[in-house]
């Protein structure tokens, strides 16, 4: 009985949020008919709280960590203030040539870089201040992108990762978690601990964490 009423109130979450952009439900359903992996794609209503977010704060500029086929980075890049850009980063250059053909037909060529590598090596290298940091990558790797990017974001500025309730996992005993969810009770630890942050653990979702950087 619960798991049929959480599907139907899914379905009416989803049907009471604003309707996908076209373009995002082409990209959606092309990974999901191409892509084993299609599970990893923020969605219709991770995509509209991810713009939402975008559009209140008004960023001049974006970090996405983790691109896939660039769902996330088109909904985020919609908030962008004029001249604004977005910079996504993705280890699997397979994905660049899907990834770029949809964040053209989204007529954000301008606005989205797309960098092909290791996040790892890219951040350090990127001379920007960001005003959001998108994190959705590499669980085992969320607390050194976390240290790698925090002098790049301004006072006032956000920092949000994907997938922190791990499918439910944070909340095992640690012995009993995969080596991700471990990684990703971690970060949470970390973020609840840093005093420089003010944060709130969205259960949407895989669960997403929003962090507000108060002071240096
Ligand atoms: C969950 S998916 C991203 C989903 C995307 N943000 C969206 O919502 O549509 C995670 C992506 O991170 C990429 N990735 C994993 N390790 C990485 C690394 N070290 N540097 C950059 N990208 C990485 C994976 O190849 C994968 O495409």
């Amino acid at each position: 009985m619960r798991t049929l009423i959480s599907r139907q109130l899914d379905d009416y979450t989803e049907q009471h949020t604003s309707a996908e952009m076209p373009v995002l439900a082409r990209l959606n359903r092309e990974t999901n008919l191409k892509r084993g992996d299609a599970v990893m794609l923020s969605g219709h209503l991770q995509g509209s709280f991810l713009q939402m977010i975008s559009h209140m704060i008004q960023p001049r500029c974006i970090l996405e960590i983790g691109t896939f086929t660039g769902y996330s980075a088109i909904c985020l890049a919609q908030g962008l203030q004029e001249g604004g850009r977005l910079h996504t980063i993705e280890i699997d250059e397979e994905l660049h040539d899907m990834a770029a053909a949809y964040v053209s037909e989204a007529g954000l060529n301008e606005k989205i870089m797309l960098h092909t590598g290791s996040a790892i090596d890219i951040i350090p290298s990127l001379d920007e201040s960001f005003d959001i940091v998108f994190i959705d990558a590499d669980k085992s790797n969320y607390e050194r992108y976390y240290d790698l990017v925090f002098d790049k974001v301004p006072v006032g500025g956000y920092i949000i990762a994907d997938n922190v309730l791990y499918d439910g996992e944070v909340v095992l005993p640690e012995d009993q978690q995969t080596k991700n969810a471990r990684a990703i009770t971690s970060f949470n630890r970390k973020i609840k601990a840093d005093k420089r942050i003010e944060h709130v653990l969205v259960p949407l979702r895989d669960g997403i964490m929003v962090a507000r950087k108060i002071r240096d």
